[in-house]
């Protein structure tokens, strides 16, 4: 395995994922919806050999298709993807949830995950495998995370409904809840805690590491948890 597309690579979590691929001698096809943060994340990493990026939306169905088709001429087949671009709208209850912010959860969240499966998985072999980030929030009800919440129930039924479907291709879904971890997305959730007490992403990406490693049967993972 060895060829890897990541959504949202620019910051946090698939930042460090990025970083350590690369390291590990990985070919990796990455994008967040600001071009310049993926200028900066090149920059950062001295424009390494195998890396490749490219601004794209992944809520939107045609930049959802242009990154995939953009990943497939710069790799060829794909052995992992990754699904961890997100975003955490805002934590209310039901009844003062804005409508628009709902609207963008559900459409970055749950369909930016189908658009970008959708779109990879003709270039998916036997072996390969699909990583789907899910969330604490999608396995028991966390009043007042609203859309997030909902999405990541969301993005938890796809994968377990995925690994059903590509059981006879032998390619593996995981839906993966990395647990509290210290990125600008945990801080705007929690602005009272102090980030120094969160395992930084490097520990989310050993786990991933280790997952890709051993191969467990497709299902529901928590950080650390094998
Ligand atoms: N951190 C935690 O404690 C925690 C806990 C549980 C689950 N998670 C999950 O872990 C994953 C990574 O979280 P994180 O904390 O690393 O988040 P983060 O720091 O906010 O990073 C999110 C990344 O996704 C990109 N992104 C957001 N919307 C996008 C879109 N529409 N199209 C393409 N890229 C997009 C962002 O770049 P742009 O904004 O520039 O597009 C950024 O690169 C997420 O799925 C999150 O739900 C995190």
């Amino acid at each position: 395995m060895k060829r890897a597309i990541l959504t949202g690579g620019s910051k946090g979590i698939g930042k460090a994922i990025v970083e350590k691929l690369i390291k590990e001698g990985w070919e990796v096809c990455t994008c967040s919806r600001r071009e310049e943060d993926l200028l900066k994340l090149k920059e950062e990493l001295r424009n390494p050999k195998g890396l490749y990026l490219k601004a794209c939306d992944v809520g939107n169905k045609n930049s959802a298709k242009d990154f995939v088709s953009f990943c497939v001429e710069k790799l060829g087949n794909i052995d992992l993807l990754v699904n961890n671009a997100s975003i955490l709208g805002e934590r209310l209850p039901i009844e003062e949830y804005p409508e628009e912010v709902w609207e963008e959860v559900i459409r970055i969240n749950i369909k930016g995950v189908f658009y970008i499966t959708k779109y990879a998985l003709p270039y998916m072999a036997e072996g390969s495998m699909i990583v789907n980030m899910s969330s604490g929030a999608g396995k028991r009800p966390a009043p007042y995370w609203g859309a997030y919440a909902v999405s990541k129930f969301g993005v938890e039924g796809f994968s377990l409904l995925l690994a059903e479907e590509l059981r006879g291709r032998n390619i593996k879904v995981y839906a993966l809840n990395p647990g509290a971890t210290r990125t600008k997305m945990r801080a705007k959730a929690y602005p009272q805690e102090d980030p120094s007490t969160l395992k930084p992403p490097e520990k989310v990406v050993e786990f991933l590491l280790k997952l890709i490693s051993h191969r467990p049967p497709s299902g529901s993972y928590d950080y650390n948890n094998l």
